[in-house]
């Protein structure tokens, strides 16, 4: 795989993006197919979140006149309006899944669920209807402030075991709903994905590009590397790259591609959390394996063909029981791209910093 400079694959299914809405969704939305996808899986936390069925079909059609020749499976947003009623209504227009936020944990998410007991009876509607559970695994973080003795039974939460400590609510919807299909999104710890593995073949997880490389280490003092979950270790780094190439079909990519305008990275106010890799996705997870090789945390002999058409499609299209209706191929080349240092676009009034700004990265060609 080192040796290779050239590598051709059918075009990519990125299960998990963030399109917005407005101007930032007409300067991404056209460079889905730039990064060697074709058919994504759309985050609804818009601001207000997509919790209807008519606002999701709306939304996927503005989507559609930006790029028509992406494939858009949609999502709502889980939440108190959502009833068993809307999931048939949902299952009824077409609309895949539905996302769960975990209240104030990160980008608009300011709606989310506090009580997952409180939706059994819509996940169970959601389990009939053989619609997807999309879930943002996190809890939130323990108020700074709190007092000592709130925590000393239990561990206090930040945003570096907020992962782990979402675990056992993972496993036990599982366990409640062993039938429905659950996605824990952006894995990023070891943590979470030997608590995919442990369960049965209705779980799977989604990793994305930005965690095959970063660290801890990155992410404080650049804002362009923060993002929900934030990068753990480099044993956990090395863990995603691991399961990458040993996926067997349990996880495969969801870039979480998370555009925020620049001014939203750097200025006065705190710093919004997503890192952009829309443009590149593909490239940053060939140029991650390499680098896991280069470490040795990933054998030569472990990447191949049919792994990389499984990581990077055939696995998640198979979990998601979607067509590859397109067939369309892509060829990369390898270092002949630069990532652009900002992307932006004439009449738009905002712009976005990509990950790994000015480096080189493998090319898409059609
Ligand atoms: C913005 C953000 O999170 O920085 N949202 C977005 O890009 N969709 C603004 C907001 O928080 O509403
Ligand atoms: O970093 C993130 N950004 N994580 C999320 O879960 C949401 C996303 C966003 O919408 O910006
Ligand atoms: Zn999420
Ligand atoms: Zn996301």
């Amino acid at each position: 795989f080192t040796k290779l400079s050239e590598i051709e694959l059918p075009a990519a299914f990125d299960a998990h993006v963030h399109l917005r809405d407005g101007e930032m969704s007409q300067l991404v939305t056209p460079t889905i197919r730039k990064g060697g996808v074709n058919q994504v899986y759309v985050m609804p936390n818009l601001v207000p979140p997509i919790t209807t069925v008519k606002q999701c079909l709306e939304y996927r059609h503005r989507l559609q006149d930006i790029e028509p020749n992406v494939s858009y499976h949609m999502s709502l947003y889980l939440h108190e309006s959502i009833t068993p009623e809307v999931i048939r209504e949902a299952k009824k227009a077409g609309i895949t899944g539905v996302k769960s936020y975990p209240a104030g944990v990160t980008t608009n998410s300011s709606s989310g669920v506090l009580d997952y007991e409180l939706f059994y009876p819509v996940f169970e509607e959601m389990e009939k209807q053989n619609m997807i559970l999309n879930l943002h695994g996190e809890v939130p973080s323990t108020p700074t402030n709190a007092p000592l003795s709130s925590t000393k039974d239990s561990t206090a939460i930040t945003i570096l075991n907020a992962e782990p400590a979402f675990l056992p609510t993972f496993k036990s919807l599982h366990k409640r709903f062993p039938n429905l299909r659950i996605i824990l999104e952006h894995c990023s710890t070891a943590a979470a994905l030997d608590a995919v593995r442990a369960c049965g073949p209705t779980v799977a997880g989604t990793i994305t590009a930005h965690h095959l490389s970063l660290i801890i280490d990155d992410w404080a003092g650049d804002p362009f590397c923060f993002c929900k979950p934030v990068a753990k270790t480099p044993e956990d780094r090395d863990a995603l790259l691991q399961a990458v190439v040993r996926s067997e079909g349990r996880f495969f990519l969801g870039t979480d591609s998370a555009p925020h305008d620049r001014g939203k990275k750097r200025g006065e106010d705190k710093v919004a959390a997503g890192v952009f890799t829309q443009p590149y996705a593909v490239g940053y997870v060939l140029d991650a394996l390499e680098k896991g090789m280069q470490r040795g945390v990933v054998n030569e002999s472990e990447v191949s063909q049919e792994g990389l058409e499984g990581f990077f499609g055939g696995w998640g299209r198979k979990f998601y029981d979607i067509k590859d209706e397109r067939k369309e191929r892509i060829v990369l080349r390898k270092w002949k791209e630069r990532v652009v240092d900002v992307l932006e676009k004439d009449g738009v009034g905002v712009s976005v910093v990509p990950f790994r700004k000015g480096e080189q990265t493998w090319s898409v060609e059609w």
